[in-house]
């Protein structure tokens, strides 16, 4: 049997404040294999990793990440929301997990958050940095806005990309061989079960999000998806352990 990617959701959101230094290597420490994490982009053009286009939420600033400098951003704080413990943790550059994970063997799936906004040149500022850091061949890039994934092909055909998606999508392996896609980030409950071994066979796996729950996890390994994004890796590895 393939092996299963445990990806961990923004770190191991489950257990730190997403998105975070500390959050991405606690899920190292977890058992995770793989790390998912969001990228958008400074006014100055700085990838960095958040997942709302605004630092209201994790930061408590009202600003939108677009129309800060990176000198501006480095400032906030954004650990305390989640608990006092995790004060003074800051929103990380894709640099500073590129610089973490380059050491070991970890598939990092940056996710472009490209929807809302729309973040011109940063499929080419990801890609650089990626392979900058001669970690092609362990990233993924997903994204919601599929045009952005065809771009990232264009530009780089050696990096994988993967779909995400919320719906039932008919015969998925289809649609990601069109635009060229290598995986299917589908929400977990557009998985259709049979539709798992057809599309692996023809080298498309699936990668589900976000699955907490055990019993889950067990049905979507059982069902032959090639990674799974949790907000707990800790859960998935025990489970793949057993496997
Ligand atoms: O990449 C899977 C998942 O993270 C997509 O949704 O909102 O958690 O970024 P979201
Ligand atoms: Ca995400």
């Amino acid at each position: 049997m393939t092996k299963v990617i445990n990806f961990a959701h923004r770190g191991a959101a489950g257990h730190c404040p997403e998105n975070t230094m500390i959050a991405f290597k606690r899920a190292l420490e977890l058992g995770a294999t793989g790390i998912e994490t969001d990228v958008q982009m400074t006014k100055d053009g700085h990838p960095v990793l958040i997942h709302d286009e605004t630092l209201h939420r994790t930061a408590g600033s009202p600003e939108w990440v677009k129309d800060v400098t990176l000198a501006e951003l480095s400032t906030k704080e954004a650990g305390s929301w989640f608990h006092e413990d995790y004060c003074g943790e800051r929103i990380p550059t894709l640099e500073q997990l590129l610089e973490l994970v380059e050491p070991r063997d970890t598939i990092i799936n940056l996710e472009l958050k490209n929807g809302v906004v729309q973040y011109p040149g940063l499929e080419s500022k990801v890609i650089d940095m990626v392979r900058r850091f001669g970690l092609s061949e362990r990233v993924i890039i997903s994204s919601f806005n599929h045009y952005s994934l065809v771009e990232c092909k264009r530009i780089a055909p050696e990096i994988r990309t993967g779909i995400l998606y919320m719906e039932g999508l008919y015969e998925p392996w289809e649609y990601a061989k069109r635009i060229g896609a290598d995986a299917l980030h589908a929400f977990q409950y557009a998985v259709i079960p049979e539709f798992v071994a057809a599309a692996s066979e023809q080298g498309i796996p699936y990668h589900p999000f976000t699955v907490n729950e055990r019993a889950e996890m067990q049905a979507l390994i059982r069902a032959g998806v090639g990674g799974i994004i949790t907000d707990y890796p800790d859960r998935l590895a025990e489970l793949l352990t057993a496997e």
